[in-house]
């Protein structure tokens, strides 16, 4: 290599391998940025003055300090008194206002802040000033971001306050330390039924939280466990306060209303008894004195299991209300979950709708609500699907403090093994027009709170995927800004995150924004919702278990049609649960939009869709359509890997790769599916018919027995080889009969019970051998499990053999569905 190359290299090194990155700073990385960027920041001044000493403006102080070394490479110097050069002023508006007699701040709500440039006592002061000390901190977060983008400041002169006053997170960790639907290892708070003695990922959290100025976080699974009020453990959830408290995130718990009784040494946990009432008063009484600034709880009653009021004929007002009075005096909130519904509904009855539910029990009770009280709405009726409209509960409770739940975490959505960006569709339950007394009234200019199931753990990034992580962020973008667009936020997310490069920030933007349609189209298109195992993990494609149970997941996927009939005239009646005006949307099958048909529909398969394809063609289209679409995403991601720092470039190739290949299980568990129950071919004659494909059971088998899966569609054909235990190993082979070179797909299933091997040889020679050690979830051979290996580029003539040897592990059998080979790729 000549001189100049290893200059060259050593150049690249030192910008690409020298910020080696694991995703823990998530987008607060403060990048150190290129000299021509840092720049037109040289005038920034190098000293900053502090007003108040709460925590966190400390915080902000330190912020600012931090994110400017490190970005501009600038010390800054920290002082109170008054200023003798051009400084930064951080403080609370009056405390602002007192100090420097000239100078006005605009109006600010609580957690608003200003920006600006102004001058005073001669000199120019950049101006950070917040409505409550929250405000400052938010502010600082906002003006390094400016800069990491390297945005102009020059101008600068914003006042910013929060669309939501509640922008809270639930956590679903239990005491235990696992997560309820948590996909990124322990929780950040809990282990072994107390608070982790560490605490230091729980503090990290609160700044990640604050910095999108996020206020609140409820700690526990809202399945909660009674032991959370316990005497002995409320010191340990003021240790978690005290993580929080610097960057001004109040603490949460989720409760559960049958405590006074399973762990309050009552008879009783009945809302309207004196007793239940007192209990509460005094435990709360109790939880302020070490928590002053406690924010709240969240409850889930009468759901799924939990107890609620209804065990005394009660309703959530009296569960509600009497949670509320006992917080009142401490300006403590009550956030009451509207996923109150009967899990054992009758699915033969055609008029049986889970979607009714929310609105069936709560609209009928607004008014009553103490003001405390927030009911929390998840976006939609039924349960964090692919695709769902709006809540009508948003329009139907009028008089009622609401909050929006949506879901970070990704349970029916690929559980951040798969990428999909969701503020586009976050955005979509926002923007909805529930036209409240014929007026316009969005979802978004009805809230007092917006609530984010989040569910980081213990991975280094967090939600153990660095392009989910787009998700926390526009989360906390969205709850404070409801008008800003998807596209802008992962904008900014991007260049927070990777760099400003404008190649990278294109592309990363565009498998963002596709990544939601792709998904829903290789899962559950036109309303379908997510076709996953709904009694199982939420994970992998397993239509069935929709259909014919209590859960009110119904498709209705039946010989001759499919959807579910919820119009008012001749279905279930929840389209009436909207008003008049978008009762228009949804009514007919003929007005609704064909993103949602089979949701509000029942229609036949060959039903024509506004595009005039039937529905029965549409479903397979998508379905190669989304899957194409992932494989897309790893090419796009390919090219960007001189641009990203190595660790980073890989961990998300593997995730994208592994997305593209389970996209193709979904596509065609779907379509096989689909075929079968409605009888329809494919025109493209695509769907059943995979002629570059071999089934491993029609391989010829030495010690692998054929199985068939519980669910058949997860393998193709309906059937695997497994190992049996008692055996060492088990081969498939099969003879090749043409000449050439090929990429060769097995796709087996990795179950967690074991690590199986595989080996693969061309005649006598080992080609190729990998592990089965990802955890994957769910135990049995299906669709949750399946996966790829490619080895390319094999060259192989006729005749030759083709043998795969499986060594079995614990439980699991080193099981094949089958192999596919094509001609190489180049
Ligand atoms: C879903 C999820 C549960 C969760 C529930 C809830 O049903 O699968 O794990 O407890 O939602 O939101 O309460």
């Amino acid at each position: 290599m000549g001189t100049r190359l290893i200059w060259l290299f050593l150049m690249w090194c030192i910008a690409i391998c020298a910020i080696a990155e694991d995703g823990h700073d998530a987008w607060l990385r403060y990048a150190r940025l290129h000299e021509a960027t840092a720049k037109q920041f040289q005038s920034l001044p190098k000293l900053v003055v502090t007003l108040g000493d709460s925590p966190p403006i400390g915080s902000a102080q330190t912020e600012l300090k931090r994110g400017l070394a490190r970005m501009l490479g600038r010390e800054i110097r920290a002082s109170k008194q008054t200023p003798t050069q051009d400084f930064i002023l951080l403080g609370v508006r009056d405390q602002i206002e007192e100090m420097f007699a000239n100078l006005h701040v605009p109006e600010l709500a609580p957690d608003g802040f200003w920006l600006d440039w102004t001058e005073v006592g001669g000199h120019k002061a950049l101006v950070i000033a917040g409505g409550s000390d929250r405000g400052p901190l938010y502010g600082t977060f906002a003006l390094l971001g400016k800069i990491a983008r390297g945005e102009n400041l020059e101008t600068l002169d914003e006042v910013q306050n929060p669309a939501a006053p509640l922008r809270w997170i639930n956590q679903w960790d239990n005491l235990d330390g696992t997560i309820e639907r948590g996909y990124a290892g322990p929780s950040i708070f809990f282990e072994n039924g107390s608070v982790r003695a560490d605490l230091t990922r729980a503090r990290e959290y609160a700044r990640l939280l604050a910095s999108v100025g996020l206020n609140g976080c409820v700690v526990n699974n809202v399945n909660a466990d009674p032991r959370i009020l316990d005497d002995a453990f409320i010191p340990q959830l003021a240790r978690i306060a005290d993580a929080f408290r610097p960057y001004g995130v109040k603490l949460g718990v989720s409760v559960n209303l049958s405590m006074p009784k399973t762990v309050g040494g009552l008879d009783t946990f009945d809302p309207l008894d004196p007793r239940v009432q007192a209990w509460w008063a005094h435990k709360f009484d109790a939880l302020y004195r070490a928590i002053p600034d406690f924010g709240g709880v969240v409850v889930k009653a009468d759901s799924e299991g939990q107890l609620g009021p209804s065990a005394y004929g009660r309703t959530p007002v009296d569960a509600a209300n009497v949670i509320a009075r006992a917080l009142r005096p401490h300006h403590g909130v009550v956030f009451y979950r509207a996923f109150v519904y009967n899990h054992h509904l009758d699915w033969k009855d055609p008029k049986a709708d889970r979607a009714r539910a929310a609105y069936d029990i709560f609209h009928p009770l607004d008014g009553r609500f103490d003001d405390n009280v927030i009911v929390q709405i998840k976006n939609g009726p039924i349960d964090f699907q692919v695709r769902e409209p709006a809540s009508p509960l948003f329009g139907g409770v009028k008089q009622t403090s609401k909050a929006i739940e949506l879901q970070i975490t990704q349970e029916y959505l690929g559980q951040q093994r798969h990428t999909v960006y969701l503020a586009p569709m976050w955005k979509q339950t926002l923007d909805f027009d529930m036209h409240v007394d014929g007026h316009d009234t969005p979802v978004k200019s009805l809230l007092r709170g917006v609530v984010g199931v989040a569910n980081v753990g213990m991975d280094a990034n967090w939600l153990a995927n660095h392009l989910a992580m787009a998700n926390l962020y526009s989360f906390g973008r969205l709850a404070w800004d409801s008008n800003l667009s998807a596209e802008a936020i992962v904008d900014e997310w991007m260049r927070l995150t990777f760099g400003n490069d404008p190649e990278v920030v294109q592309k990363v933007r565009e498998i963002q924004m596709e990544s939601w349609p792709a998904y829903e189209h290789y899962t559950g298109p036109l309303g379908l919702q997510t076709l996953t195992n709904i009694t199982g993990p939420h994970y992998g494609p397993a239509p069935e278990s929709q259909e014919r149970n209590g859960w009110g997941q119904w498709i209705r996927a039946e010989h001759d049609g499919v959807g579910m009939d919820r119009s008012v005239s001749t279905g279930t009646g929840f389209v009436g649960q909207y008003s008049a005006e978008a009762q228009k949307q949804f009514e007919t099958a003929a007005a609704t939009p064909d993103e949602l048909l089979l949701f509000f529909h029942h229609v036949p398969y060959t039903y024509k869709l506004h595009g005039g394809k039937t529905v029965i063609q549409a479903i397979y289209d998508f379905h190669y359509e989304g899957a194409a679409q992932a494989n897309e995403f790893v090419n796009t991601w390919e090219t960007l890997e001189r641009k990203i720092d190595p660790d980073r470039y890989q961990a998300v190739l593997a995730q994208l790769s592994y997305q593209a290949d389970h996209a193709i299980v979904w596509r065609d568990a779907i379509n096989d599916w689909c075929l079968r129950t409605s009888g329809i071919s494919d025109a493209q004659d695509r769907v059943g018919h995979h002629p570059d494909r071999i089934e491993a059971e029609s391989m010829h088998l030495e010690g692998y027995t054929a199985v068939e899966l519980t669910s058949w569609e997860g393998a193709s054909g309906g059937k695997a080889v497994a190992c049996p235990k008692e055996r060492t190993s088990c081969a498939v082979e099969t003879s090749i009969n043409t000449d050439g070179t090929y990429d060769i797909a097995v796709q087996y299933f990795d179950l967690n019970g074991g690590v199986a091997r595989f080996e693969l040889f061309v005649n006598d020679q080992r080609v190729a051998t990998w592990k089965a050690d990802r955890q994957l979830p769910g135990k049995d051979l299906s669709a949750d499990s399946s996966v790829r290996e490619h080895i390319n580029g094999i060259s192989m003539n006729r005749g030759d053999h083709l043998r795969i040897v499986g060594t079995p592990n614990g439980g699991d059998p080193a099981a094949i569905d089958y192999i596919e080979i094509q001609p190489h790729a180049n």
